[in-house]
């Protein structure tokens, strides 16, 4: 304990938007067990922290935090360490081992269970794993403590099917789990009761939500339901998956009210030889064809992607497919990464591995290439008028706010002192950056 008698915890999240959300329930029943969050690991009695190992960087960074937490440790017996999340689900007892100073590994499955959890942790002071094998329950209901209070994250469905042969999400998140509708419907509206003003659908493959529920609730007839709650303005939706994503889905983009004109749709490799070895499903025809379908009903829609460089047995000439996919396609943004060896995934032991060297040369490549693209579609806004939610301060400058168009393209401006944060305002764009719009408030 601190010597405040208030006792505190701090939540260091990584990974992607399932673990962010994961983390705001944890927090959630940090909460209800009567700790407060703090940002000084050197006042904290809980440190929770919520991992990714997605890629080996991630987690070489994460295993250096936990690392950094031995010392606070022994200067407090009493601080509680918690490792949670996708490495804890895959880890489990290694971590104790590489780090002693942990005192609960808590899997993905069971993240619904820290109440639990830290009681037990508290009356035997004994290390607890406590990683279940597969998910019993769905985590929906437990109480949250939200980042924003504009923007939520509402998980539609848990987990993945399609096994991409890179990828480790499957192992550490399980089975596809569909929400039912209402439900999700049900938790949106209140959200909007509460004040929030936009929400994003979460899940791995939000495309295939609703294939274990029956006829009636596939993405389409959710988006379709979500679209008539008055209460919010605004909705996203991630991730796509280009097999699954489909014309029915862009149709009732294109008819709603709330749901954003924006696409993230991950093409992972521009080679067909590629995508096939990663069991992506589609071909590079297919993702064009569906660009087509998204441009023609909605030619304003913003359109980004996440690829990834080097993937063994990747010739010269499949990245050169890759590099003329992203220049027919022109996206918005791109998430590049480099592919890393996850072992465990087929990928791991196929032949013909790219060398690091290499990789880094095409990566760099690849996000000139869309740094040049990105610089010009913002271009095309310059001189503009758009419509901004309003989502706070700059970090680096208070005397300037920050939001998101409906594209979720970043605006940066001056405050005039009108606006109000979680409302939607036009801002005509004066100066377009790579990742950045900037402008003034139009009245
Ligand atoms: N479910 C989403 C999808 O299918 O695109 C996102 C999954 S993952 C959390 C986010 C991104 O990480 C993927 O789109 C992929 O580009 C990248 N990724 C996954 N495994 C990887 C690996 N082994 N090496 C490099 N990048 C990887
Ligand atoms: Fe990973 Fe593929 Fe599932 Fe996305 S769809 S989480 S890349 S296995
Ligand atoms: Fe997300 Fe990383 Fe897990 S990307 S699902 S937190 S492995």
């Amino acid at each position: 304990m601190t010597e405040s008698s208030v006792k505190k915890y701090l939540n260091i999240t990584y990974g992607c938007q399932m673990n962010e959300n994961d983390s705001e329930r944890l927090s959630g029943q940090l909460r209800t067990l009567g700790y407060e969050a703090t940002e000084g690991l050197d006042e904290a009695d809980v440190v929770i922290i919520n991992t990714c190992c997605v890629r080996e960087s991630a987690e070489k960074k994460i295993y250096g935090k936990i690392g950094e937490l031995k010392r606070y440790k022994t200067l407090n017996p009493n601080l509680l360490v918690i490792v949670a999340g996708c490495m804890a689900q895959k880890d489990r007892e290694k971590l104790f081992k590489k780090a002693p100073h942990i005192d609960v590994v808590l899997g993905t499955y069971n993240t619904h269970t820290l109440i639990e959890v830290v009681r037990e942790w508290q009356e035997n002071r004994a290390p607890i794993l406590a990683v279940w094998e597969q998910a019993e329950q769905m985590t929906a209901d437990v109480p949250s403590v939200r980042k924003s209070s504009i923007v939520a994250w509402v998980p539609i469905m848990y987990g993945c099917n399609n096994f991409c042969t890179y990828c480790i999400v499957p192992y550490v998140r399980g089975r596809e789990r569909s929400r039912s509708k209402d439900e999700i419907v049900a938790e949106i509206r209140q959200l909007g009761r509460d004040g929030f003003k936009e929400i994003t659908l979460l899940g791995q493959n939000v495309n295939s939500y609703g294939k274990d529920l029956g006829v009636g609730n596939s993405f389409a007839d959710l988006l379709a339901a979500v679209d008539e709650v008055e209460e919010i303005e605004r909705v996203r939706y991630m991730t796509s998956h280009p097999r699954d994503m489909n014309e029915d889905v862009v149709k009732v983009i294109a008819n709603s009210k709330r749901i954003c004109r924006q696409f993230h749709l991950p093409v992972q490799a521009g080679s067909n030889d590629v995508l096939k070895r990663m069991n992506r499903g589609y071909s590079r025809e297919d993702y064009l064809e569906l660009v087509s379908i998204i441009r023609r009903y909605l030619p304003e829609a913003t359109l980004s992607t996440d690829v990834i460089v080097g993937f063994p047995g990747e010739t010269d000439e499949d990245f050169s497919e890759t590099l003329r996919l992203f220049r027919e396609v022109e996206f918005d943004a791109a998430y590049t990464f480099i592919f890393s060896c996850r072992s465990g995934t087929p990928a791991a032991t196929m032949p013909d591995q790219v060398p690091l060297a290499l990789k880094k040369a095409r990566l760099q490549q690849l996000m000139d290439l869309q740094n040049e693209i990105s610089l010009k579609r913002n271009r095309l806004l310059e001189g503009k008028t758009v419509a901004v939610m309003v989502e706070g301060e700059s970090k680096n400058d208070a005397s300037r706010l920050v939001g998101r168009t409906d594209g979720n393209k970043l605006v940066l401006w001056k405050r005039d002192g009108s606006e109000v944060i979680g409302q939607c305002i036009d801002i005509e764009i004066e100066k377009a950056q790579t990742w950045l719009l900037k402008g003034r408030v139009k009245r």
